[in-house]
C-alpha cells in the first residue's frame, strides 16, 4: 500500500484555535503568528473568520487582522463566512478562498448555527455564488461527521446526504471535520469514502479535533485512502487546556513529525514551526498542548 509523496497542511489556529480564547489576543500577535506561519513553509493559513462578534468576539478584529498580514504569493489565505453579511464584510479583505460549515448532524445545526441542515445549505447557496462571482474558492466544512454531542453517532448516510447537498450549490471542497473528537480509523475512512464518491482526491481535506488523542491515527487511515490535505492548529491551538474535555485541533507539528517520519514532504520547516507555536503559546501565557512542540523546546532549552 503506497500512501501519498506530498501533503499539504491548512493551519487553522489563528481561526479554529484562536476563536475559542477568552482571553483577548491582539491582532499584532494574531498577524504575526499568521507570518511566523507562512516563514515555516505553511501554504495554507485560515486567517480569520466573519461571523457575528457576540457568538465570537474574539473574532471581531477580522479585517484588521486580514489588513496587517504583509502576503506571500503562493500562499492561500482563508476566511470563514456563514453568511452573505460575512461574505461581504470579507470580500474588500480579499480572501483568496472562503470557508462554508454545515453540520453532520441535525441536532448540531441547530443548536450551533439556530437552523435546519436544509436552511443552512439555502443560506450558503448566495455566499457560494457571490464568492465564485469574485473568483473566490469555496471550502466546506462538514462538521460532526464522526459524532454528535446531542446524536451520538452519525452514519456514512447522514455524511454523504450532506456532501451531496454541499455539492449541489457548488461547493469546491469538502472538509470532513470530527468536531469533538471522537472518530476512529475505519470510521473516518468510511466516511471519507463518502466524500470521494462525489469530490475527487485533492478536493477532499479531513479536520481533526484531538479530543480523545485519535486524530494522528485518523489521519494515517486518510493517508491510506490517497487523502493528502488536512487541516492542524499550530501548538494544537484551540478548546481551552483547564475547561474539562475541550480540546483543539490537532497540532500541527504533531502530523508534520509523523509525515517528516514518512517520508511525506510537506515543504514545513518544523524548527521554524515550532517558533510558531512557542510565539502564540507565550502571548497565550500557557505551553503548546503540541507533544512535539513540548519535545522540540525541552531539548532545545537542554
Ligand atoms: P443570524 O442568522 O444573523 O442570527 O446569524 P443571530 O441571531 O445569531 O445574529 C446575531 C447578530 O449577529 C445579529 O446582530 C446579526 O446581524 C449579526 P444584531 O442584530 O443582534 O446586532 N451577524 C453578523 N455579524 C457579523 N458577521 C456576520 C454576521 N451574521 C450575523 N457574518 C450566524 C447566524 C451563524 C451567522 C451567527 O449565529 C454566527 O456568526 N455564529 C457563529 C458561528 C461560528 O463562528 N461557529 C464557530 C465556527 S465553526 C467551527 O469552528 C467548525 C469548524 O472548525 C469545523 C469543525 O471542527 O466542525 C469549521
Ligand atoms: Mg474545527
Amino acid at each position: 500500500m503506497s500512501l501519498p509523496n506530498r501533503v499539504t497542511l491548512v493551519d487553522v489556529g489563528p481561526r479554529d484555535g484562536l476563536q475559542n480564547e477568552k482571553q483577548p489576543v491582539s491582532t499584532e500577535h494574531k498577524a504575526t503568528l499568521v507570518h511566523m506561519l507562512q516563514d515555516a513553509g505553511l501554504k495554507e493559513i485560515e486567517v480569520t473568520s466573519f461571523v457575528s462578534p457576540k457568538w465570537v468576539p474574539q473574532m471581531a478584529d477580522n479585517a484588521e487582522v486580514m489588513a496587517a498580514i504583509t502576503r506571500r504569493p503562493g500562499v492561500r489565505y482563508s476566511v470563514l463566512t456563514p453568511n452573505m453579511k460575512g461574505l461581504e464584510a470579507a470580500l474588500p479583505t480579499k480572501p483568496d478562498e472562503i470557508v462554508v460549515f454545515a453540520a453532520a448532524s441535525e441536532a448540531f445545526s441547530q443548536k450551533n448555527i439556530n437552523c435546519s441542515i436544509a436552511e443552512s445549505i439555502a443560506r450558503f447557496a448566495p455566499v457560494v455564488a457571490a464568492a465564485h462571482e469574485a473568483g473566490i474558492k469555496v471550502r466546506g466544512a462538514l462538521s460532526c461527521a464522526l459524532g454528535c454531542p446531542y446524536e451520538g453517532e452519525i452514519s456514512a448516510d447522514q455524511v454523504e446526504r450532506v456532501v451531496q447537498l454541499m455539492k449541489s450549490i457548488g461547493v469546491d471542497h469538502i472538509g470532513v471535520a470530527d468536531t469533538i473528537g471522537v472518530g476512529t480509523p475505519r470510521k473516518v475512512q468510511a466516511a471519507m469514502e463518502r466524500a470521494l464518491k462525489h469530490y475527487p482526491l485533492v478536493e477532499v481535506s479531513g479536520h481533526f479535533h484531538d479530543t480523545y488523542g485519535q486524530a494522528l491515527s485518523n489521519i494515517y487511515a486518510c493517508l491510506e485512502l490517497g487523502v493528502h490535505t488536512f487541516d492542524a492548529s499550530v501548538a494544537g491551538l484551540g478548546g481551552c487546556p483547564y475547561a474539562k474535555g475541550a480540546t483543539g485541533n490537532v497540532a500541527t507539528e504533531d502530523v508534520l513529525f509523523m509525515l517528516n517520519g514518512l517520508g511525506i514532504e510537506t515543504g514545513i520547516d518544523i524548527d521554524k514551526l515550532v517558533d510558531a507555536s512557542a510565539y502564540i503559546s507565550s502571548a497565550l501565557g500557557r505551553p503548546p498542548v503540541a507533544r512535539v512542540a513540548r519535545a522540540l523546546l525541552a531539548k532545545r532549552a537542554g
